[in-house]
């Protein structure tokens, strides 16, 4: 059983370490200001980019030195690695000669497991489960899954737990599965608003009413979520059982979208199944 959890021993003094950024992203770049806002004492060492204007610019919020790939420089204490997930893996190659012999690196893929980086790195994942459109995000009650080598889950959780944010450990071995969950929450309900969006414009909508309604919508679901259980939070014709209503919408989608007609029947078995397992549950 996963637990949130919020406090653990404070064996490390955050101010004792050196933090470094390796690749200046969305999240790295909000992780690294988050933590310079909630821990003004933590020392910043260098900004590395493949852009020197990036770096620069980081750099000088953080208090700490821009750098490229083709400078000299060791990186010695935590290494906060932005890469992406299909870099991270060269990540031994892009900057390896570069780490010291004291580090913590990590990196934020839910994807990859932390074993993807050598275990000399007291390497340690830590994935936020939200969508960081910004370079400066706030990550303040967010939750984190972590893994990692015993050094970096300490600092993780001692990290996570400054930023005011909420974590669990996950299994190193089940990172894909995990991460999956993630996509399937939140990335691909953008597909749907993708398609409701072509709707709208086609009804002549103007784009920021449009937004209103897709956030007005999206913002209840994810709200009733939180507050009840999914088949509870679930409304609309199927679980109403309108199903002279999910017929006529069926055939209006395939009119609309036929290259992605089948998604249509395939969601509403979903929906159905979800509302079948929960009248199952609660007979039993
Ligand atoms: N965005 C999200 O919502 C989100 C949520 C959870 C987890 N994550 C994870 O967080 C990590 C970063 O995602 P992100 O959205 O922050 O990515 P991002 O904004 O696209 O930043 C990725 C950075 O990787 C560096 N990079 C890309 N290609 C490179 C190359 N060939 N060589 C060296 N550096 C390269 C670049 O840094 P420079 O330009 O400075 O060189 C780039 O800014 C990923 O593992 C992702 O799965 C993201």
């Amino acid at each position: 059983m996963h637990e949130l959890t919020y406090s653990t021993s404070d064996e490390f003094s955050l101010d004792s370490l050196l933090f470094h950024v390796v690749g200046v992203g969305k999240v790295s770049s909000s992780f690294a200001r988050n933590l310079a806002r909630k821990c003004p004492l933590v020392r910043f060492g260098y900004v590395v980019s493949r852009d020197i204007d990036k770096s620069r610019s980081l750099a000088h919020e953080l208090g700490a030195e821009p750098k490229s790939y083709n400078d000299e420089f060791v990186l010695e204490g935590v290494v906060l690695f932005g890469y992406s997930d299909s870099v991270l893996v060269d990540a031994p190659k892009i900057v390896g000669e570069k780490i010291g012999s004291d580090v913590i690196a990590v990196h934020f893929s839910g994807f990859h497991p932390s074993t993807i980086f050598p275990k000399s790195w007291n390497p340690v994942s830590i994935h936020p489960n939200c969508a960081v459109a910004s370079y400066d995000f706030d990550f303040t009650r967010k939750v984190f899954g972590i893994e990692g080598s015993e050094k970096g889950l300490k600092i993780a959780k001692l990290l996570l737990e400054k930023l005011d944010a909420q974590y669990f450990e996950i299994r190193t071995d089940a990172k894909k599965i995990y991460h999956l969950a993630a996509v399937l929450t939140s990335n691909f309900p953008v597909a749907f608003l993708y398609l409701a969006r072509k709707l709208y414009r086609e009804l002549g909508i103007d784009e920021t009413l449009i937004r209103h309604i897709l956030h007005s919508l999206l913002g209840s679901v994810a709200s009733n979520v939180f507050e009840k259980e999914l088949q509870e939070a679930l409304t609309g014709p199927v679980k109403r059982g309108d199903w002279e209503v999910v017929e006529e919408e069926g055939k209006i989608f395939c009119e609309h979208f036929p290259e992605y007609a089948t998604i249509y029947d395939t969601t509403v078995l979903v929906l159905k199944s979800l509302l079948d397992e929960s009248r199952k549950d609660l007979e039993r």
